[in-house]
C-alpha cells in the first residue's frame, strides 16, 4: 500500500520524505489556504522533494475552465497530478488528459456509481472520502471495499486512494480491504509508528543494557 501525505507543509513534507515512507501527496484548496503560500510555488516546492504524484486541484467548474488549469499546474512539474471534481465535467476532463498521458486524481468520490464513471474515464487515482462520510454517520470503509469489488470484475486500472483519513484504523481497514494508496494527515502518519510496548520495550533495553554493563 503506498503512503500519499495529505498535506501542503513544505517543512513537514520535507522531513517525512527523508524517512523514505512519502510516495506521493495530496493537496485541496482548503490546505493550500491553510498553508498560506501560493499555490503554484507550493506544488513546485513539493515536486521537488517528493518523486511520486504530487495532486494539484483545479477549481474550474466547467471542461474548458480544467483544461486550462491543469495545462498550467502540469508545466510545473511531471510529477504532477491534475486532481479534478467527480463531476460530469470533470469526468470528461479526466477522458482528455488521460488521453493526454497527464496523470489524474478523481476526489471528492461519494460512491461506488461515481468510481465506476471515474475508471471509465481513464484517471490514475480515485479518491473516496472516508471520513467525511463517517461524519454522516455512514461507514466510510464500505465504499473502499465496494469500489474494491467491482473494480477487481473488470480488472479496472485505476487505483483505489482513499481519502479523509482520520484515524489508525481507517488505514488498518483500507490495508485490509487492499485500497492501493492511503493518504494520511502528517500526524497521524508519526502516531501510526507508536505503540505503548514499543516505547515500554525500549526503556526496558536501554536500563537492563545499563545494568549488564555497570557490573
Ligand atoms: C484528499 O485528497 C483530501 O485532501 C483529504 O483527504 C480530505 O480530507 P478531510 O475530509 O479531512 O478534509
Amino acid at each position: 500500500m503506498l503512503f500519499f501525505l495529505d498535506t501542503a507543509d513544505i517543512k513537514t513534507i520535507e522531513k517525512l520524505n527523508n524517512y523514505g515512507l512519502v510516495d506521493g501527496v495530496t493537496t485541496n484548496p482548503s490546505i493550500i489556504a491553510k498553508s498560506g503560500v501560493d499555490f503554484k510555488q507550493t506544488i513546485q516546492a513539493i515536486c521537488s522533494i517528493v518523486k511520486g504524484p504530487v495532486s494539484a486541484e483545479v477549481m474550474g467548474d466547467t471542461f474548458d475552465e480544467m483544461i486550462k488549469e491543469a495545462n498550467e499546474l502540469s508545466k510545473i512539474a511531471k510529477n504532477v497530478c491534475i486532481k479534478l471534481p467527480t463531476t460530469m465535467e470533470g469526468l470528461k476532463a479526466c477522458r482528455y488528459l488521460t488521453d493526454h498521458g497527464v496523470q489524474t486524481n478523481l476526489t471528492l468520490c461519494f460512491s461506488v456509481t461515481q468510481a465506476i464513471m471515474v475508471a471509465k474515464a481513464g484517471a490514475t487515482f480515485v479518491s473516496p472520502f472516508i471520513g467525511r462520510w463517517d461524519d454522516v454517520s455512514l461507514n466510510g470503509l464500505n465504499i473502499i471495499s465496494d469500489i474494491k469489488k467491482v473494480y477487481q470484475n473488470y480488472n479496472v486500472k485505476t487505483k483505489i486512494l482513499a481519502a479523509s483519513i482520520r484515524h489508525n484504523v481507517h488505514v488498518l481497514e483500507c490495508a485490509k480491504i487492499g485500497a492501493d494508496v492511503v493518504t494520511i494527515p502528517p500526524a497521524l502518519l508519526e502516531k501510526m509508528s507508536q505503540h505503548p510496548l514499543t516505547t515500554q520495550g525500549i526503556e526496558i533495553f536501554k536500563n537492563d543494557w545499563k545494568l549488564a554493563n555497570s557490573k
